[in-house]
């Protein structure tokens, strides 16, 4: 620890968010570049938060119990809501799954490293906290290269939620990482902004088919071009949050601290806004009167769907901060991965 606190160059903050710094000991954070180092910390059983191409992801050695609890602790994450354990290449995944059925290895032929994750039989290697007590884990290859060379560096399988307090918006900066987790973890590896800025999509191999449990950055139509079609899980909102299939589908998630209400992006708001209203939309919308708002983010004025992607999470970011009575944000179209970007809006807005 000791040389990665020699080798990062900046000290952003030290204190941890107001919110928990009575439950957690605080502890300082650093941003650093060095992947070296990073790795040496992961190694020593601390908690380093890494970029990846969705989101930046909280790491630890998932071999280490002790530093996988820290990661609950940290995030304030009930231990209901597994982890996904993040490989460098496939040759890893002996040691951590039973069984790697052929359907799922195509998927992962095609687009392993990526944003995909898949849900295997784990082995006992794995422990039961990373994966809930469940009897699969979730599997992934990043295709960022620097979280690729830390894990190789680190020598261990590195899970890793999004790295970001429980139920909060996810990052996709550092500096989003340090906002949310400062003082609470030992590092923050800077790798720029993240270029799918959706996590990953998740499909599971645990049941007899195979079932997309999340929608995320590898759009469900390119899975189906591989699987054929594919069922969904079905998320509850009104079901208990420990029951849903996947925690990725609790009813409220990636959620702004003003109330934020999702609308058709082609019609006007019937009635009347607040004063103090912003809006999150896309493209070039009937509904985005700069009349009634006090604050716009525009994603991609084409309404690309990619670019809408990767400056999603920071838009919301920053209209929050913004403090508005209220967000509207704009439904996107239901295909690509404008499913993802509506399931975030959904949970977001969810009270
Ligand atoms: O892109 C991503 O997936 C990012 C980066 C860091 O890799 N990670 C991420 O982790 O989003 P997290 O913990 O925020 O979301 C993990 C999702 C949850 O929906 C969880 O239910 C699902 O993956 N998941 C993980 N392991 C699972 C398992 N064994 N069975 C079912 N679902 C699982
Ligand atoms: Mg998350």
């Amino acid at each position: 620890m000791h040389g990665l606190l020699l080798a990062c160059d900046r000290i952003l903050s030290t204190s941890p968010p107001e919110t928990n710094s009575a439950a957690m000991p605080s502890t300082e954070t650093k941003i650093c570049h060095d992947i070296t180092e990073a790795a040496e910390c992961l190694r020593g059983g601390r908690l380093v938060a890494f970029p990846t191409e969705t989101v930046y992801g909280l790491g630890a050695d998932a071999l280490n119990v002790s530093a996988v609890a820290r990661i609950f602790e940290s995030k304030g994450r009930p231990t209901f809501d597994p982890l996904i354990v993040h490989v460098a290449d496939r040759s890893w995944m002996e040691d951590l799954v039973t069984d790697f059925p052929p359907l799922a290895q195509k998927l992962a032929d095609q687009f392993w490293p990526g944003p995909l994750t898949l849900v295997l039989p784990k082995s006992d290697s794995v422990p039961d906290l990373v994966t809930a007590g469940l009897p699969a884990v979730g599997i992934r290859i990043p295709a960022n290269p620097t979280a690729r060379e830390l894990i190789e560096a680190a020598g261990c399988p590195v899970a890793a939620p999004s790295a970001n307090p429980f139920s909060g918006i996810s990052p996709t900066t550092a500096q989003h990482v340090m906002d949310g987790l400062g003082g609470r973890i030992d590092a923050i590896l800077d790798g720029g902004p993240c270029a799918v800025g959706l996590e990953s999509t998740v499909v599971s191999f645990a049941a007899e088919s195979p079932i997309v449990l999340r929608p995320g950055g590898l759009p469900i139509e390119q899975i189906e071009s591989v699987t054929g079609p594919i069922g969904r899980a079905k998320s509850d909102p009104s079901a208990d949050d420990s029951a849903q299939a996947a925690p990725g589908m609790l009813s409220r998630h990636y959620a702004p601290a003003v109330p934020m209400i999702v609308t058709d992006s082609q019609t006007e708001p019937t009635g009347s806004l607040p004063a103090n209203a912003a809006l999150l939309t896309w493209g070039r919308q009937a509904g985005a009167d700069p009349k009634l708002y006090s604050v716009i983010r525009n994603l991609d004025p084409d309404g690309d769907l990619t670019r809408c992607a990767a400056q999603f999470f920071a838009a919301l970011r920053a209209l929050d901060a913004a403090n508005p009575d209220v967000i509207i944000a704009h439904r996107f179209p239901n295909q690509g991965l404008g499913i993802a970007l509506n399931d975030r809006l959904q949970r977001a807005a969810a009270r």
